[in-house]
């Protein structure tokens, strides 16, 4: 009886251990131990412990952190209707952030239904031109594009490293019942696998950036008596576009990638020749604008020639987000807000007749 008794110890406690080692990564991943911390912008306090409870790294890559959106969740946010009002597809819900703290994104999408209409109508019009074409959405925000291409039953890959943003995310792909097609990365993308700190814009939550960017900054003129207001920062982790391969469902050959990452853009085509390899990339939608802001860094204005050149020998061609003004690769400091880069021959691509790269 003793010597069962004695077996019954034995086997619970080597079924334990089997069960702390196998589960190691799910229950004590390597964030949980103060690798990983977030400030909620909302609340101004680290994220609490349960809410944990949605991250998880991928076996695949453990650089990557995966955000579950199929758990439960309980939040209460304000989630409109957005108003494209396309003639194929519905109009999503959208969880936004309070206006007074996200006054741009979720204040025109609170009063409007509408965010950056013209890029919006551009890459819908695109993706649907192109069956199988999928979405990478770097710096999805809120997920509003996100959360349009799968109304065109597409895929994405929706990179967001701002806990608050992907809450309401959650929120969001769970109302719209796309759960099945929103794979959702909580990372930042950069150049390497580091910690770095997110810089979160109060009135323009949309609009956080990684600080790091702050030294390319053309220095401003101090204004004495002028108040600054504390920074809150988010730690996040990086990784690099390449990265992705590891986690690509078999289906996801061609995508459209979209980049709105604050400056960061230039960056991430550093580490993306295997991306770009695995992929076919119809087009990479940016915005430019703050690339431009920040030329007069030596550093971004490497970065962004090294962008323009990569582009160029894969045969993309810049455009304005009207899908009708061809840009010039030499006049890139003149280039608008927002562009288009084309492959021209995955897409169409206007007063390009022939595709690029055909024989004369
Ligand atoms: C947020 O927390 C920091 C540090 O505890 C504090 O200095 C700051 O005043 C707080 N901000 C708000 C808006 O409550
Ligand atoms: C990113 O690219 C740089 C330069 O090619 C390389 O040294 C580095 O190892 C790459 N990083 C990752 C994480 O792939
Ligand atoms: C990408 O493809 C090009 C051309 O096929 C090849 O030369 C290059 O080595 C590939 N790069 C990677 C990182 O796979």
């Amino acid at each position: 009886m003793k010597l069962i008794k004695r077996y019954i110890i034995i086997f619970c406690t080597l079924f334990c251990l089997y069960f702390i080692i196998a589960y190691k990564n799910r229950l004590f991943p390597s964030f949980i131990l103060g690798k990983f911390h977030i400030l909620s912008t909302d609340k101004n306090v680290t994220v609490k412990l349960k809410d944990l409870q949605y991250y998880y790294q991928s076996k695949t890559n453990p650089n990557i952190i995966l955000y579950d959106v199929k758990q439960e969740n309980s939040w209460k946010f304000q989630c409109p209707f957005t108003k494209y009002k396309e003639s194929d597809i519905s109009d999503v819900q959208i969880c936004i952030y309070n206006p007074e703290h996200d006054e741009h994104i979720s204040g025109q999408l609170n009063d409007y239904g509408k965010w950056e209409p013209v890029v919006v109508r551009s890459f819908l019009r695109l993706l649907r031109a192109i069956p199988n074409t999928h979405l990478i959405d770097v710096g999805a925000n809120i997920g509003l594009y996100t959360l349009l291409a799968t109304q065109l039953n597409r895929h994405v890959l929706s990179i967001e490293p701002l806990h608050d943003s992907l809450i309401r995310l959650h929120k969001s792909i769970q109302l719209n019942n796309v759960e099945n097609f929103v794979t959702v990365i909580a990372n930042a993308i950069g150049t390497k696998h580091e910690k770095l700190q997110l810089n979160i814009v109060d009135k323009n939550i949309g609009g956080s950036y990684l600080s790091i960017l702050d030294k390319m900054k053309p220095p401003v003129k101090i204004i004495p008596d002028i108040v600054i207001t504390p920074k809150v920062l988010a730690d996040v982790d990086t990784i690099v576009l390449d990265d992705l391969i590891d986690i690509y469902p078999s289906y996801f050959k061609r995508a459209i990638l979209k980049l709105d990452i604050e400056g960061f853009e230039a960056y991430a085509f550093q580490n993306a020749t295997i991306l770009f390899n695995k992929t076919e990339i119809p087009a990479v939608y940016m915005e430019f604008g703050k690339l431009i802001e920040l030329k007069s860094s030596n550093e971004m204005m490497a970065a962004i020639k090294y962008m323009i050149h990569f582009l160029k020998i894969r045969n993309y061609e810049p455009y304005e987000v009207n899908d009708i003004n061809h840009l010039s690769f030499d006049n890139w400091e003149k280039w608008p807000w927002d562009i288009v880069f084309k492959r021209c021959d995955l897409c169409r691509c206007a007063g390009m007749d022939k595709a690029v790269g055909s024989v004369e």
